[in-house]
């Protein structure tokens, strides 16, 4: 049996890019139970149209903060396709990352709020990573991807 995760992440800078390769890479590499596999595909929001979320078993969203709020470009995602996911997409089992330069709560905030107007469940505390860049990041980043496919292998999710 196989199943989908899909990592939608914004990347504007090499830092971000840094960071969706970072959770891209820890779920490709993933070598979990050989009951299941765990199939992984990274798109920009710019990029997703409905059917990409409907067809996931999972997904991670990935965001700058922007002005007070998520990127222009994920919040243009969920303009095109919230009508779309609601009521289709109930329980879809969602992470989130936020990468701000000092904030990053009202980005944490209003995805939260749409995960839950959309009835997604978020299985993990959101990670905001804010203030200068560290390295560090990337491994946060890692460990939340790979904690989802792992519970996605392990039919937690
Ligand atoms: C136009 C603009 C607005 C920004 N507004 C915010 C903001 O409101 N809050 C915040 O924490 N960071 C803000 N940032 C910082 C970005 O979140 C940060 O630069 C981005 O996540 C990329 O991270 P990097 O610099 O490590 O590549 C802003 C950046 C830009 C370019």
């Amino acid at each position: 049996m196989s199943k989908t995760l899909l990592i939608i992440a914004h990347t504007p800078s090499p830092n971000t890019a840094a960071l969706a390769k970072a959770g891209l890479d820890a779920c490709l590499g993933y070598d979990g139970y050989d009951h299941c596999e765990i199939k992984t595909r990274c798109l920009s929001p710019f990029d997703v149209t409905s059917p990409d979320l409907l067809a996931a078993d999972a997904v991670i969203i990935g965001t700058t903060e922007n002005i007070g709020y998520m990127a222009g470009a994920t919040k243009d995602m969920f303009d095109r396709c919230y009508n779309d996911w609601l009521g289709n997409s109930d329980a879809k089992p969602v992470a989130i990352y936020i990468r701000a330069g000092l904030d990053g709560t009202a980005t944490k905030r209003a995805l939260t709020s749409i995960c839950g107007s959309l009835k997604w469940r978020l299985v993990a505390e959101p990670v905001i990573l804010h203030g200068d860049w560290n390295d560090a990041f990337c491994k946060e980043v890692g460990d939340l991807c790979l904690g989802l496919a792992a519970g996605l292998d392990a039919g937690i999710f």
